[in-house]
């Protein structure tokens, strides 16, 4: 119940939103998530696919188990090759949005899970690490 196979989907079209929000929805019920902590992680993992198809094209989505003493959690990363994000603080201000969105993706993520990091070069692309804790 706190262990998980590693694994890395790629992203690249619409409907492989629809697959890694299936993947991310039952690895972080394998690892023992209750069903509220699930839909966060879900709703996450979709908005950072969301981001990668919407403003980089392509990349690749990858999930694991992490330990902190005898805390388990989930990572998730998503990194692309993309344009890369110029502000990131402004990027994670909710309603900011370079595109049509509603600009909630980012700061939403973040509020979602515990733990965020966005590592991001103007024309090298963006990763993107979120991690959520078990409950103790
Ligand atoms: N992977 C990425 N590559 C390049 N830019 C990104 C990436 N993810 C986010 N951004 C930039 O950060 C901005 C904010 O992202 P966020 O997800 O919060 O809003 P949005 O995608 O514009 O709209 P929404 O998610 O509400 O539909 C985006 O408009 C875009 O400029
Ligand atoms: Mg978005």
């Amino acid at each position: 119940m706190n262990d998980l196979p590693p694994g890395e989907f790629p992203i690249g079209s619409e409907n492989d939103i629809v697959s890694a929000r299936r993947i991310i929805r039952n690895a972080a019920t394998a690892l023992g998530f209750g069903l509220t902590d699930v839909t966060r992680i879900v709703t996450a993992a979709s908005e950072l696919t969301r981001n990668i198809y919407v403003h980089a094209k392509s990349g690749i989505m990858r999930w694991r188990s992490v330990h902190r003493g005898s805390g388990v959690g989930l990572e998730l990363t998503f990194a692309d090759n993309g344009p890369g994000i110029p502000d990131v603080a402004k990027a994670l201000q909710v309603g900011y949005t370079t595109g049509t969105g509603l600009g909630m993706g980012l700061p939403g993520s973040k509020r979602l899970t515990d733990e965020m990091t966005i590592q991001s070069e103007v024309g090298r692309g963006t990763t993107i690490v979120v991690r959520k804790w078990l409950p103790t």
